[in-house]
């Protein structure tokens, strides 16, 4: 969805081209979140003049136009010194109104831009809003439902009833007034140096740079506004800790409803109302992450260069859970609940996109391991089908970026039949990771490409591990754990050999490149392969791309193929493998030309083969941490022949926090 990144220098003095690069970096980073226009709000000039005014500059199209069009219209060179200047910045995904310079934000309150507001989420009541803001005689320049939101704060300004009035109350007014979803940060020139920012739904988090020593580490949470001791202050208020990290690695997490201030180098932090489970503060927080994991180094795209930290990442998933000596697992959050978890009625896994895949890749090896039914799910179908759930069920919510609206309305939805709840998710933080009774992190790094891979087979990994925890004490299923552990730590050194097949499948994407289609197939532990494959293919090549369970070929599928429709086909030596030979010969039965995916000894497969792409062969659950990878491989291949931006495929953006 959106990005959004604000800057707060208090008596550090900085230039206009020093505030630009930073506003401009934050949102590089946040870009993949969104990148149809981009905007940012700065002061028009210094802390000399008496007139202030705020400049917006907004523009269609990615950071980088923004970042053009800045250069355009400043004398840069000049230097004009803002000792304590406030600058928000956004990049946007839309939701309501069309990608132009108009729709993007900052949104502002009126000509003379006395209030501006950047805002990622949607505002359900905007209809209402905008017509009694109507009636009031404002007129609105956008379509989107952002807008109303600075011109509400002008007009509890307008009609303040003291000269004394916060910017924090006027905030306070504001959001009492919104529903739906919203991270909003506010700038006014009623207010010169002095930041505010809220969330209700959508994440939100303050990174804190100081040059004197902090005395606490803790802010205490008010219920009027008033002054901590955090004097000079340099504050950063983004959306994901991603943006921040080349500046602090100190960070406040704000929960739903907090009000963060800063006035005069002090922060504080206050909410409407007290209830009994409030926290009565905010730590402040040490971020694990190292700038160069969020850059992509030698790679070309950040996609390409997650592919390839997959022999890390799945070891980083496993450090310190598994113990390959004594063939234990431990994952540590869900170690309280787990007699809980092994009592109840069902699984249940719910997630989307990528995240749901990898429930369906795992199922299988969960439903032997646990010997729990298990269901899976799409957070959206479930919803949809109001699916019942019981208190004696334990829910899975998977998601990498852990903020997806419809995975997170479902785990609202399952708290509130109170069922046990389990987060497996990529972002401490995250309001999946906050609002489940406990979870795992899958610990894979920063995800940054759109298209999700590093975390899909970490996530894999993460489930695979709770089946083994579940089934320590099962006598009759030690010999599948033992045989599933040795795959695990195998896994790293086999991935690795897959990798190395990079070159063969470059040159496979050659010849597919010019296709409009491409259907994955296969069967058992690796039809979540094709699916995700599948997925993969089409939402970063635009190619149509259908992943085909091939039990499901003579009911209709088979009706697509000839000698042109390129299929691929994955069979690996599991108990699927006679079943998939049938499925090759109804295709080469119809001149079909399949190119497969199979292991190093199969020489049967390849008989009938168009191409063959040979893995390494591992335990049967696993064998789809390995068969994955070479479809993402060929994805990225494929668009980048096809001339695409890899990470930043049409349409699409990294966390979905919209329904
Ligand atoms: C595809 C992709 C998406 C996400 C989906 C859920 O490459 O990334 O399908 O998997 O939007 O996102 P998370 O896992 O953040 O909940």
């Amino acid at each position: 969805m959106c990005g959004i990144f604000a800057y707060l220098n208090y008596r550090v003095p900085r230039t206009r081209k020093e505030i630009y690069e930073t506003l401009i970096k934050g949102l590089q980073r946040l870009e993949y979140r969104g990148y149809d226009s981009a905007g940012v709000a700065i002061d028009g000039n210094n802390n000399e003049d008496k007139e202030r005014f705020i400049k917006l500059v907004k523009k269609r199209g990615k950071v980088k136009a923004l970042e053009e069009e800045l250069y355009k219209q400043d004398d840069l060179d000049a230097k004009t010194d803002f000792e304590t200047h406030f600058g928000i910045a956004h990049t946007r995904w839309a939701t309501h109104g069309v990608p132009s310079a108009i729709n993007s934000h900052p949104q502002r309150s009126d000509k003379r831009n006395e209030f501006v507001v950047i805002h990622n989420g949607i505002i359900t009541n905007y209809k209402d809003l905008r017509k009694f803001l109507e009636s009031k005689g404002y007129e609105f320049e956008s379509d989107t439902d952002t807008e109303t939101i600075p011109k509400l704060i002008k007009y509890m300004y307008d009609n303040r009833e003291s000269e004394d009035t916060s910017f924090s109350a006027l905030v306070e007014r504001v959001i009492q007034q919104l529903e739906g979803a919203f991270a909003l940060v506010f700038k006014s020139i009623h207010y010169p140096g002095e930041a505010v920012a809220t969330r209700r739904g959508s994440p939100l988090l303050i990174g804190v740079r100081s040059k004197y020593k902090l005395s606490t580490e803790q802010i205490p949470v008010l219920y009027r506004t008033c002054n901590s001791d955090m004097s000079g202050l340099s504050c950063f208020c983004v959306l994901l800790c991603s943006a921040i990290i080349e500046h602090t690695n100190r960070v406040i997490f704000l929960e739903d409803d907090d009000i963060a201030a800063v006035t005069d180098g002090k922060l504080s932090i206050h909410r409407l109302e007290r209830s009994a489970s409030d926290d009565p503060s905010r730590a402040i927080q040490t971020l694990q992450m190292e700038l160069q994991q969020i850059m992509k180094g030698n790679f070309s795209a950040f996609m390409q260069k997650e592919i390839f930290e997959q022999p890390e990442s799945v070891v980083n998933t496993m450090r310190g859970r598994v113990n390959f000596e004594n063939s234990t697992v431990l994952l540590g959050g869900l170690k309280d609940h787990l007699k809980e978890i092994r009592r109840c009625r069902r699984l249940i896994i719910i997630g989307c996109g990528t995240s749901y895949h990898a429930a369906v890749a795992t199922r299988q090896v969960l439903e032997e391991l646990t010997e729990l039914p298990v269901m899976v799910e799409l957070a959206s179908d479930f919803l949809d089908r109001n699916t019942p759930v019981f208190r004696d069920d334990v829910c899975f919510f998977i998601s990498q970026s852990g903020e997806t609206a419809d995975t997170l309305m479902a785990l609202r939805y399952c708290k509130e039949r109170r069922a046990l709840t389990v987060g497996i998710t990529n972002t401490v933080g995250s309001s999946i990771s906050r609002e489940t009774d406990c979870g795992v992190h899958i610990n894979a790094g920063p995800e940054i490409g759109v298209a999700s891979t590093k975390a899909y087979t970490s996530q894999f990994v993460s489930l695979v591990m709770f089946g083994l925890m579940m089934s320590e004490d099962r006598i009759s299923l030690q010999k599948r754990r033992q045989e599933i552990i040795s795959g695990l730590k195998s896994l790293p050194e086999m991935i690795k050999e897959v990798l190395s097949l990079d070159e063969k499948i470059h040159d496979l994407a050659l010849e597919l490149y010019k296709q409009r289609s491409l259907l994955v197939m296969g069967r058992g532990y690796n039809y979540a392969t094709c699916l995700e494959g599948a997925l993969k293919i089409k939402e970063i090549t635009y190619m149509h791309s259908e992943g085909i369970l091939a039990g499901e070929l003579k009911h209709g599928p088979l009706a697509l193929i000839d000698k042109q429709m390129p299929v691929i086909m994955v069979i690996m030596k599991d108990p699927c493998f006679t079943k998939c030979q049938n499925a090759l010969q109804q295709v080469t039965a119809r001149q079909g030309r399949p190119i497969i995916l199979c292991s190093k000894e199969d020489t049967e497969s390849s008989k009938f083969a168009y191409k063959t792409i040979e893995l390494p062969h591992t335990v049967d659950c696993l064998q789809g941490v390995l068969s994955v990878i070479p479809l993402q491989l060929l994805s990225f291949h494929l668009a980048v022949l096809r001339g695409y931006d890899v990470d930043f495929p049409r349409n699409l953006a990294k966390s979905v926090t919209v329904e």
